[in-house]
């Protein structure tokens, strides 16, 4: 029984960490040669981060463009390569002591005409072929923006090296909220992400509700999003951005509007206070190290912006961009020396006692 609800979680924490994960437990229950075998169909194992899954109207335009664009130029590799295989088993080749005919410089009329007809069909063929395309990959541009509605939320992603900030807008300064990492929308609700970025090019992509859109440096990209389908969604940053480019993802949760209106309410208040003795002694060793110099939790003095809101950070599935399951052992190695995790992110070392480690790593765990 136990074994079973472990596994079952296995499986749910690699439905939201995403591809590194299925390689371990693949890696850890097949034999090399079956998991070569099934490399090709890998995307099967990671339906929440596929182009191939659609979750919405956007990815569905892409994902039939997509098959389209397959299914053609696939069948045009298949009759090219069949001229070839013709062409190579008609070409003759001389016979030992044959000599070979002189070229022939006054070719067959008749033969001429034919082969110039092939080629003018060859080339009508891909006019009309690429045509096609270009007026499908038209009209999907075209179906990519009709989401857009007046009534819709605005999310601005901020994208750093190597994670991203999230803040929800609103007209009243109170209902504000900015988070970091995981991103919540409602179903069947239009979606305006305001996109940009403090440092590098990054790219903000989340394969089953829509393609890749820049985050630029002093300039806002938007984009529409409206997802359909409840589900968590793992997005990846899709843009080489520096040393840990493949360890910044994110999460996409879509849940109906209720649960997302739960959800946002519960973020917008401030950290709960701490409960017990040890959480408070985790308090006072956040708030008298070098964390307040990054990070704000609400509520208390810790108001700095340079790392990922922790507020709530208790509440999220993953840390480090998507790169851990939040649980305390994580959090500590993350605490600890984020450097052996993630090289090259910008929280330096932390040189704590143990109990000091074992109360701060309780009063992060009590941020829900
Ligand atoms: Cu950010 Cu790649």
């Amino acid at each position: 029984m136990k074994g079973r609800r472990q596994k079952a979680k296995s499986k749910s924490r690699c439905w939201v960490l995403g591809a590194g994960c299925w390689a371990k437990t693949v890696r850890q229950h097949l034999t090399p040669k079956t998991q070569n075998l099934l490399l090709p169909f890998a995307f099967l194992l990671l339906p929440s981060q596929s182009a191939l899954d659609p979750a919405g109207p956007q990815s569905g335009r892409i994902i039939s463009l997509w098959w389209l664009m397959f299914y053609v130029t696939g069948a045009v590799f298949i009759i090219v390569m069949g001229f070839l295989v013709v062409a190579l088993a008609r070409s003759r080749r001389p016979h030992s002591g044959e000599t070979v005919d002189a070229p022939n410089t006054r070719p067959d009329a008749g033969r001429e005409r034919r082969m110039s007809r092939v080629v003018l069909a060859g080339i009508a063929g891909t006019v009309v072929i690429l045509f096609v395309f270009l007026i499908h990959s038209f009209l999907t541009g075209r179906a990519l923006d009709s989401v857009a509605a007046k009534e819709h939320l605005t999310v601005k992603v901020t994208g750093h090296q190597w994670w991203w900030e999230v803040q929800y807008d609103n007209q009243t300064a109170a209902y504000v909220l900015t988070t970091a990492n995981e991103i919540h929308i409602p179903l069947g609700q239009p979606v305006l992400f305001k996109l940009t970025s403090t440092d590098v090019i990054h790219s903000f992509w989340v394969p089953n509700l829509h393609g890749k859109t820049d985050l630029i440096p002093g300039h806002e990209a938007v984009t529409w999003v409206r997802a359909d389908r409840a589900g968590t969604y793992r997005g990846q940053c899709a843009e080489f951005c520096g040393h840990q480019h493949a360890h910044m993802a994110f999460t996409v949760v879509v849940e109906p509007y209720e649960k997302f209106k739960a959800w946002y309410d519960s973020q917008l208040a401030p950290a709960s206070q701490p409960s017990t003795p040890t959480q408070s002694r985790g308090q006072q060793v956040f708030l008298s190290s070098p964390c307040v110099m990054c990070h704000t939790v609400r509520g208390t003095d810790a108001g700095a912006r340079v790392g990922p809101e922790l507020t709530h950070v208790a509440s999220r599935e993953t840390i480090a961009a998507g790169t851990l399951e939040n649980t305390r052992g994580h959090l500590a190695g993350w605490v600890v020396d984020s450097q052996k995790i993630k090289p090259g992110n910008r929280m330096p070392p932390n040189n704590l006692e143990p109990a000091d480690l074992q109360a701060l790593l309780d009063y992060l765990q009590s941020l829900k």
